[in-house]
């Protein structure tokens, strides 16, 4: 277990804060000043006009030694240790660190009276406090975690440090160096530090794009979370919707950026689902020819899928995908908390990606899933973080292994290749996720009837799915034009058509060895007609999806 490590300026709270976080997490509380006081069995204002500032920062950074090597404290640091760039390394490999903020004038008020400050022992300690507030700054930013104390309670600290310590983190190693992605509720309003954290300046301009659905719920939390860190956001609006993925809405970002002053010092901020973060992830890959990305994904598929992996990109009218850029993020932050106003259509078709996660290499996930009898409200109650994190560990991990896609990624397709020409026969009216799940259903009937699955397995995806709520069955389409569409990929792709077959929870084949009569039979047995008739194309479009994909289209693979 990580240390808690709370830091920050004097005045700030650390030790008070420090105290009552590790009553209600029952750890054991170590304040370091009064720690060194006892070892150097005098005070710290003594140490200073004693023996001088220099060795006190000694004493200091052995024992900051020392404690990297425990677990489970919370450490409340001096003011200045962690202004160290050493000890910030030595603390923080083994903790979380967590700054404790306040407004100068409020830090000012607090200490009125106190005489134990050496540091304050001059004429002004107001114009004291400041200078020195401005000469730590920059090795403050360096930390991820604050809390503005300002006008807060003990209470409402010490509730925003056990949501900071909840954070699960998960590293990622790509080809550009690792990221890391962050899972917790309340992580919207921690966007600003973390864009200071890794790397953006005091001042630099932020882009923050969202579509209006999604700004209207959450831009205003994000911009001012950007704002209090010292940066300047513009909100850059694209429109909602698959149709809007396109280079048209990428110019138009470009627009925005310039407007809003944004130059190679800049940020980029995704804030939505996958299309939000494909279209402002390609952008930052390109304009003025790459700038920091950070990824903050509002879908249930943008959290598990898209927003790792580096892909972005976006539609031509001839098909998906077709024009992109790998381009990794500087950090992911991930807030299960905004699922709660995601349309349950949305969320179900994200989950048929988790499900495929747990089919693919994460069985506790799946035995998770089965047991959570379609309870939607799990994927942004206090399990949301942990349930995001199983499926992200999947993706992370064969990402790292294949991250330009050329071999093993390929498991990813699970579900897939039905899926995909499920998806353009229903002319889009079938959503992703649900032409997924009725793919994934058949690659566990093939596998089956091949003798390399047991038919058990096949009741056990399927009901799986059902309980959450997800199609199972295949529409009526004839299964010559499934077939068709299925080939049309192949050719399209210049492979063969290539099938990911669930052997067993969280082991799965790839293979080009599947026979047509396999396919047909297991399909038609699923609900596909086995006449010439064509699929319905009378049912109801969505809005604006011929525009952006039309009948003859490609997909590129977007798993
Ligand atoms: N880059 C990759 O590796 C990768 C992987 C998989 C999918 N994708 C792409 O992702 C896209 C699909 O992503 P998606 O399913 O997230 O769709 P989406 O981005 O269109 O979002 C779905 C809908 O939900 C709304 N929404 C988003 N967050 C919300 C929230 N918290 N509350 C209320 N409404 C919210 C959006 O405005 C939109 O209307 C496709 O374009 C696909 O190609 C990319
Ligand atoms: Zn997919």
């Amino acid at each position: 277990m990580k240390n808690i490590i709370l830091t920050g300026f004097m005045g700030t709270g650390k030790t008070t804060i420090g105290l009552e976080l590790a009553r209600q997490l029952r750890r054991l509380f170590l304040d370091m000043d009064t720690e060194i006081e006892a070892r150097a069995g005098k005070s710290i204002e003594r140490i200073f006009s004693e023996d001088g500032e220099a060795v006190f920062r000694g004493m200091e950074t052995r024992l900051c030694q020392e404690l990297s090597t425990q677990q489970g404290l919370v450490i409340a640091t001096g003011g200045g240790t962690l202004v160290a760039p050493d000890n910030r390394a030595l603390l923080l490999q083994n903790g979380i660190g967590i700054c404790l903020d306040a407004h100068p004038d409020e830090i000012a008020r607090r200490l009125q009276g106190t005489r134990h400050r050496p540091l304050l022992n001059v004429e002004d300690p107001k114009a004291e406090i400041e200078r020195l507030l401005a000469a730590r700054r920059e090795a403050y930013a360096a930390l991820l975690w604050h809390i503005d104390t300002t006008g807060l309670s003990t209470r409402a600290v010490v509730q925003r440090a056990m949501e900071i310590a909840a954070v699960i983190t998960l590293p990622v190693r790509s080809p550009d160096g690792t990221y890391e992605i962050h899972v917790g509720n309340g992580l919207l309003a921690h966007v600003g530090d973390a864009i200071r954290a890794c790397g953006g300046g005091l001042g630099s301009p932020v882009a923050l794009v969202a579509n209006p659905t999604v700004a209207q719920e959450y831009a205003g939390q994000v911009e001012a979370s950007v704002r209090a860190a010292g940066l300047s956001p513009a909100l850059c609006s694209i429109a909602d919707g698959e149709a809007y993925k396109t280079l048209d809405t990428v110019a138009g970002l470009y627009e925005q950026f310039l407007a809003g002053g944004l130059d190679r010092s800049g940020t980029v901020v995704a804030l939505g689902g996958g299309v939000t973060g494909d279209v402002a992830g390609f952008a930052a890959a390109t304009y003025m020819r790459g700038l920091r990305l950070v990824q903050v994904p509002t879908t249930l598929l943008s959290m598990v899928d898209s927003s790792v992996g580096g892909k972005t990109g976006v539609d031509l009218p001839q098909g998906k995908n077709l024009v992109g850029a790998f381009k990794q993020p500087a950090v992911v932050l991930i807030d299960p908390s905004v699922l709660a106003t995601l349309p349950p259509e949305e969320l179900r078709s994200g989950l048929a990606e988790v499900i495929k996660h747990g089919i693919i290499g994460a069985p506790e996930l799946f035995a998770e899933l089965q047991l959570g009898h379609g309870d939607l409200t799990s994927w942004w109650g206090d399990q949301g973080a942990t349930h995001v994190a199983w499926a992200l560990e999947v993706k992370i991990e064969i990402v790292e292994d294949d991250p330009f896609e050329q071999g093993r990624r390929a498991v990813l397709n699970l579900g897939h290749t039905t899926g995909h020409a499920l998806e353009r026969l229903s002319e889009y009216t079938l959503r992703h996720g649900e032409a997924v799940a009725i793919g994934m259903v058949a690659a566990t009937q093939i596998a089956a009837r091949m003798g390399r699955a047991n038919p058990t397995l096949v009741d056990t995806v399927r009901d799986t799915l059902s309980a959450w709520g997800l199609p199972v069955r295949c529409p009526p389409y004839d299964v010559g034009a499934i077939w068709q569409a299925m080939e049309h990929d192949k050719k399209r792709r210049g492979k063969a058509l290539r099938w990911v077959l669930p052997v067993a929870i969280s082991r799965v084949e790839v293979t080009e060895d599947v026979p047509r009569e396999v396919v047909t039979s297991v399909l038609q047995e699923m609900g596909a007609s086995a006449g010439s008739t064509s699929p319905d194309r009378r049912t109801a479009r969505k809005p604006g999806a011929e525009q952006a994909v039309e009948k003859e289209s490609i997909d590129r693979d977007d798993v």
